[in-house]
């Protein structure tokens, strides 16, 4: 089960891993909240996020029918603390803000996780000129 997710997941981001190689055909890689833009220091919160949160906040964090987008100012640093990230993933979230339900609790990642997940969204929040 634990093993099936990690397999599961990881193909994830061997996939996304791989898209960049279509640049090589002409087509230009998006930048503008795409997951292959982040500096060499937000990669591995944005590998973290897109394994782990993306499903339902999206690639780059735009938002999914699953879940609210961050590029909005409620998540800013402050309307949403660091703190509130690190209870989202290891409590889950009753639905209060949106229509998209709960948010159940992420045990796939511990709390040096959300750490690098973080940086890499106020990264993503930063670019999107959200604060
Ligand atoms: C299964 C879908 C799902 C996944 C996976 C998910 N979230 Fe969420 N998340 C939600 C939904 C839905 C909400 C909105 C709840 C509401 O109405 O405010 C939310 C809200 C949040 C909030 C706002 C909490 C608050 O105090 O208002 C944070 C922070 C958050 N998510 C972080 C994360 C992080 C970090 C991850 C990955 C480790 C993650 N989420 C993965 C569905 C998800």
């Amino acid at each position: 089960m634990r093993l099936s997710q990690i397999l599961l997941l990881s193909s994830a981001v061997l996939i996304l891993g791989v898209a960049p190689a279509c640049s090589q055909s002409g087509v230009e890689p998006k930048t503008a909240g795409g997951a292959s833009a982040a500096p060499v220091e937000f990669r591995e919160g944005e590998q973290k996020f897109t394994a782990h949160c993306s499903r339902c906040h999206g690639v780059g964090g735009v938002g999914t029918n699953q879940g609210p987008t961050f590029l909005h100012k409620v998540y800013e640093p402050n309307h949403h603390g660091d703190v509130a990230f690190q209870r989202a993933a290891a409590n889950g979230v009753k639905a209060h803000h949106w229509q998209f339900g709960d948010m159940p609790k992420i045990e796939a990642v511990k709390p040096e996780d959300v750490d690098d997940i973080v940086k890499y969204i106020r990264w993503l929040q930063k670019q999107a000129g959200i604060f």
